[in-house]
């Protein structure tokens, strides 16, 4: 397990980054979309001074090794430690293409990386933060794939999103059980594709459980969307929940374990609500950049901030990108 040792008088600061989806050609200087990108993640950076950068997948589209270098050069330069987890565009093309990035990323200082079984995945790894001297958390990050065949559905498509697979959790259990021998009885996770259980979550805070547009992300900072004990939960709800169409069991084993009490996802690029449901925080990511779909108020990161005890709070930083559409 790769270890990060803090010893500063504030809280470290975790910076969430998720689905840029930028494409070489985009990271030209005169891109618009390149241009959002940066001016997002430099604004967050200056904000922040961040600790740790993690990004939650879908950085590019498998195959664009132009695009990936450009991630790892501009990262490298901002001279943080930066990581990343794999998402479904990143793994749309098999494991060569992943692999690759993998060979260049590895080429780079600051980038901060364990290699697993791929038979797993490419992205399944974990980091403990020491903060002053305790083992205060632990950051798993797992690699949720792309699709994978499913039964018919009427329209006649026979994929859905992964999960994680059984293979998966137990490796995930090695981990936490890893984590509590060293003393350290917290963790996130993070992921790109949703697990099932999102889908709970939503149901258990909306006061109406589907994704409404209208509903502003003002309107999410306060208690009338949500129902009663979900008030202090934030975010839009602007998309289907894209994950994996059946229980596969993560959320029990995360209860049963007890570890981990905050899982980020990316994947749907206008949702970022935020939910506290029995006993772990369901967190949407919010995106950074126009790249793909999005919505010009919901661009930024997701900051989690991290103390001897572990994540004290999480929040959204939003970046006005309006002067650049
Ligand atoms: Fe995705």
């Amino acid at each position: 397990m790769i270890k990060l040792i803090n010893n500063s008088k504030r809280d470290f600061c975790l910076l969430n980054l998720t689905d840029p989806q930028l494409k070489a050609g985009e990271w030209d200087n005169e891109n618009k979309v390149g241009a959002v990108f940066k001016k997002t993640v430099e604004t967050l950076v200056e904000r922040l001074s961040p600790d740790l950068i993690t990004l939650s997948g879908d950085l590019s589209y498998a195959g664009d090794i132009e695009s990936y270098k450009n991630f790892a050069d501009y990262f490298d330069a901002l001279k943080i430690p930066w990581t990343c987890t794999f998402g479904n565009h990143d793994n749309q093309d098999g494991d060569g293409p992943v692999k690759a990035v993998i060979d260049e990323y590895e080429k780079h200082e600051f980038f901060v990386f364990e290699r697993c079984d791929s038979a797993l995945g490419n992205s399944n790894f974990a980091i403990l933060i020491e903060k002053n001297g305790k083992n205060a958390e632990g950051v798993i990050l797992m690699d949720t794939h792309d699709r994978v065949p499913y039964k018919t559905d009427e329209c006649g498509k026979n994929l859905a999103w992964a999960g994680l697979s059984s293979a998966q959790l137990t490796w995930y259990a090695e981990r936490v059980a890893e984590l509590k021998d060293a003393g350290c009885n917290d963790s996130t996770l993070i992921i790109h594709i949703p697990i099932n259980a999102y889908l709970a979550a939503a149901r258990a805070a909306f006061k109406s459980p589907k994704p409404d547009k209208s509903v502003t992300l003002g309107d999410t900072y306060g208690a009338g969307i949500w129902n009663a004990g979900y008030e202090n939960s934030y975010g839009v709800f602007h998309e289907p929940i894209s994950a994996y169409p059946e229980d596969e069991g993560a959320f029990a084993l995360i209860k049963k374990l007890g570890s981990t009490k905050n899982i980020v996802c990316g994947h749907n690029h206008v949702n970022n609500w935020v939910v506290n449901y029995e006993g772990v925080r369901f967190i949407f990511g919010t995106k950074t950049g126009t790249g793909s779909y999005f919505e010009p108020e919901i661009n930024g990161g997701t900051v989690l901030t991290v103390n001897e005890n572990g994540v004290s709070a999480v929040r959204h930083e939003y970046v006005d990108i309006s002067s650049f559409l």
